[in-house]
């Protein structure tokens, strides 16, 4: 169901805790289950968390807690932009009507093309660097300001 080389990044997680704690590597698991995957189909979280040793009630409990993990297919860039309220007051919603419109959908929705799916995201712990985008769960952009979204764009293309 993962290749080997997810295995053995799941065996070097689940080595990161004692044997009677495994569930604790489910998150990290998830990661690189989606990672080789593109998302997290129901058979993957059960393969995940048959491989871990937990139910995949709790496995599945994890997946659709976080929003990093995506329970449907995703653009080949998942571009998530922060609209909380201190990213909002500094131009977080401008950021993401530009989007919209460069784009040509909405929130939740991926381009027909399938490279880009634009999410609304919460808090990512950067208020003073707003507007941000998260691009594929792991790399921030800080200031996006038309002109960097302009940029980002181009470089992911
Ligand atoms: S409100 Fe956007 S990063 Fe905190």
């Amino acid at each position: 169901m993962l290749s080997q080389e997810s295995i053995e990044k799941i065996d070097r997680e689940l080595a990161k805790y004692p044997a009677d704690q495994r569930r604790s590597a489910v998150m990290g698991a998830l990661r690189i289950a989606q990672t080789e995957k593109g998302w997290l189909a129901t058979e993957t979280i059960e393969f995940v968390a048959n491989y871990i040793g937990i139910s995949p009630v709790a496995a599945y409990e994890v997946a659709t807690f976080y929003n990093m993990y995506d329970l449907s297919p995703v653009g080949k860039h998942k571009i998530t932009v922060c609209t909380n309220l201190p990213c909002a007051l500094s131009g977080g919603y401008d950021a993401a009507e530009y989007l919209k419109q460069k784009l040509g959908i909405d929130f939740g929705e991926t381009t027909s093309d399938g490279k880009f799916t634009l999410c609304e995201g919460e808090c990512m712990g950067a208020c003073g660097d707003a507007p941000v985008l998260l691009v594929n769960n792991h790399t921030m952009c800080s200031f996006m300001s038309r002109e960097a979204i302009d940029k980002k764009l181009a470089e992911l293309k």
